[in-house]
């Protein structure tokens, strides 16, 4: 597979990364031996980033991928880890912390339940509001100092937040939601990191399945799914989102690729520094997000699909609104 630098001082990574996050109750349950067996088609096919959290599953997610990997030479892999997001013994999800002290605890338990002894990004997955992120940083880069930690990353921060982090210690890249519904990163953020030569690992690239072509108004998330409560998906905007489904699906048909192929390979087009991380917990969905890496978008298919998704053209926001609120990329 193909390589894209993350940034100006970065690791090269393979065009399309995998996160693992749907596989660790997210989405609802998933099996555990196909999201081992979909890890294992990724690292096959030439995909070198894994994403997680500390927090998916509460640490189901690090024990998953580093079950995947047992027996594999470390260094065939990169793993983007996330940290910061504080949750209780029901799942529930109780705020940010990522104080110094905080960041050396998380990391802590991240090397062990990952069977490793460095983490190749680490990030906060929030801005933490009561934490200057020079702090959080700072002590992120003194993990880099002592080897545990290579590269340092962002997540969800707006260009304040970018320039501040950037200030302190190179970033490798900043993940946020990308798609052909959900542009806001074209409104300032995406220009402030190319200035800093930051690179962007897109998530959401399907919107969450949204876009993927197979979702239908009759499927419900189910508990414990994002989705049973984001606002794209609830029943006064699914329609409207799923007609813009239907238009791309036009387009897609008329280049022989499916819906998922046409959404991955647009953000695909949108810039070498942009990475997608696709949410494949299949090995069937894994397959067809690979296929995207084969579609060659012309002028003219970037215009129909322009024309067809415009920006803004979504119905509901991308996180239901306490959710927002915690999103400082929304706030610069
Ligand atoms: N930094 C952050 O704040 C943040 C937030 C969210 C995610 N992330 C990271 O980004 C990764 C991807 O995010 P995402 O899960 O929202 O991505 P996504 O690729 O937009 O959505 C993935 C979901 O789409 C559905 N799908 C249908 N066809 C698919 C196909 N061909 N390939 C892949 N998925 C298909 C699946 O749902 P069904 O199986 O239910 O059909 C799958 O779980 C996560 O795993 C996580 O590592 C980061």
């Amino acid at each position: 597979m193909e390589q894209r630098q993350l940034g100006r001082t970065g690791p090269r990574v393979a065009t399309l990364a995998l996160g693992t996050m749907g596989m660790s109750g997210m989405y609802g349950p998933a099996d555990r031996a196909e999201s081992i067996a979909t890890i294992h088609a990724a690292l096959e096919a030439g995909i070198t980033l894994l994403d997680t959290g500390d927090f998916y599953g509460m640490g189901h997610n690090e024990m998953l991928i580093a079950e995947a990997l047992a027996g594999r030479s470390r260094d065939q892999v990169l793993l983007s880890v996330k940290f910061g997001a504080l949750r209780g013994p029901a799942g529930e999800w109780l705020g940010y912390d990522a104080r110094p002290a905080a960041v050396r605890n998380f990391l802590a338990y991240s090397l062990q339940r990952l069977r490793t002894d460095y983490i190749d990004i680490y990030r906060p997955s929030r801005l933490d509001p009561q934490v200057p992120v020079e702090e959080t940083v700072g002590a992120i880069g003194d993990m880099v100092k002592a080897g545990h930690v290579r590269y340092i990353g962002l997540s969800e921060v707006g260009a304040t937040t970018v320039r501040r982090a950037a200030a302190v210690h190179p970033v490798c890249d900043l993940q946020i939601e990308y798609s052909l519904i959900s542009r806001g990163i074209e409104d300032g953020i995406l220009a402030t990191c190319r200035e800093q030569g930051i690179g962007i690992t897109a998530y959401g690239v399907l919107s969450r399945g949204l876009i993927s072509g197979h979702w239908r108004t009759d499927r419900q998330g189910g508990a414990g799914d994002f989705r049973a409560h984001s606002p794209r998906f609830n029943q006064a905007n699914l329609g409207e989102n799923l007609a813009l489904v239907e238009a791309l699906r036009h387009i897609a048909t008329s280049k022989g690729i499916s819906v998922a192929q046409l959404a991955i390979a647009w953000v695909l087009h949108q810039g070498k520094d942009i990475v997608p991380l696709v949410g494949a917990r299949r090995r069937d969905q894994l397959r067809e997000a690979l296929g995207a890496l084969e579609v060659r978008l012309t002028a003219e298919d970037l215009s129909r699909i322009e024309q067809a998704v415009p920006p803004g053209a979504a119905a509901g926001e991308r996180y239901p609104s306490a959710q927002m609120k915690q999103l400082d990329s929304e706030r610069a």
